[in-house]
């Protein structure tokens, strides 16, 4: 078990997804059969973190309150807390301040989805470090719309760039980030960007600049799926369709993490199966608890 503590960040305006999102956050609109956020809060659950800030806008936050309450029927510690704008991504770790106290965290974007085989290996190991920061990199045909890596001939990490024009590699910057506790004073020194956000990729530099900056690749065999626009949600929810009806395991279902975890016991899955069975996502939880490999986490991600 970690103490690292982790943050979702679904504030935002998403305004690509409008009018979807004109009266709903994104991170609460579906991907196929679960709201967006059980994803990324699915990935920091895989890692092992139980102690969970949802950073929402103002208007959307009794609505993921309604959805995820205070996380005690999962085992877990959910608290609230608000971003008045839009003012950039690093900015989470300011108004987090308090609730990371000594700790080291991880940051999730509410609308970033992981899945593949060596997810689980690799959130462990971005856990494990104590010291520094870690990022994962992805290949992706449109890099310029992302943070970007920029390597030497070696391979070596030598700089990032933020939505370059001309992208020096195809390795666009996830929205998935862990750091040790010196983020509070790191995220302390930033100054807002042209476009008035304290942008993660300052953050990222100062680290880098220090040679504490791990770069892990995240390769072709991982899916890492954007849900910022109609088509990208759309092959989301297709994906996560296909996956689910082929092998009959649900992907991003924090009551079956919760239960893998050993944070629920098959008495809490039964209550919680019972309270969902008319969608057939309960059906779905009360099938787990006659699983042949009931309890083995690798069975989200065999290999
Ligand atoms: P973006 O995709 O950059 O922005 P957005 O979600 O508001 O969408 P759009 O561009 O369509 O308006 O944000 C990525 C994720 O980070 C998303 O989950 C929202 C979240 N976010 C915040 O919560 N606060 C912020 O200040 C920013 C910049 C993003």
């Amino acid at each position: 078990m970690t103490s690292r503590k982790g943050i979702i960040l679904a504030g935002g305006l998403g305004k690509r997804l409008a009018p979807i999102t004109s009266a709903i956050s994104k991170q609460l609109i579906p991907v196929y059969d679960k709201p967006m956020i059980y994803y990324s809060l699915s990935t920091l659950m895989l890692c092992g973190i139980k102690d969970i800030l949802i950073i929402t806008t103002p208007d959307n936050q009794s609505n993921f309150k309604q959805l995820l309450g205070d996380g005690n029927r999962w085992g877990m510690n959910f608290s609230y807390a608000i971003q008045q704008k839009p003012e950039g991504i690093a900015q989470s770790i300011l108004i987090a301040e308090k609730f990371i106290s000594d700790k080291s965290v991880a940051i999730a974007l509410g609308d970033n989805i992981f899945h593949g085989n060596d997810l689980v290996k690799l959130l462990r190991s971005a856990d494990s470090r104590s010291v520094g920061g870690t990022i994962f990199a992805y290949p992706v045909r449109d890099p310029e719309r992302y943070g970007v890596v920029q390597f030497d001939q070696s391979g070596n990490v030598v700089g990032i760039e933020e939505k370059p024009k001309e992208p020096t590699s195809r390795y666009a910057i996830t929205g998935l980030y862990f750091y040790d506790n010196t983020v509070i004073e790191r995220a302390k020194e930033l100054n807002f960007s042209a476009r008035c956000e304290l942008e993660i990729t300052d953050l990222n530099r100062k680290y880098l600049i220090d040679q504490l900056l791990k770069v892990e690749i995240m390769g072709r065999g991982m899916a890492w799926l954007d849900t910022g626009t109609i088509e990208s949600l759309q092959d989301a929810s297709l994906y996560i369709r296909t996956l689910e009806h082929r092998q009959g395991l649900k992907v991003g279902c924090p009551e079956e993490i919760a239960w893998r975890q050993g944070w629920i016991n098959d008495d809490q899955l039964e209550q919680l199966a019972a309270d969902l069975m008319i969608s057939g996502y309960g059906e779905y939880l009360e099938k787990l608890l006659k699983l042949e490999d009931r309890k083995s986490l690798s069975s989200f991600h065999p290999g």
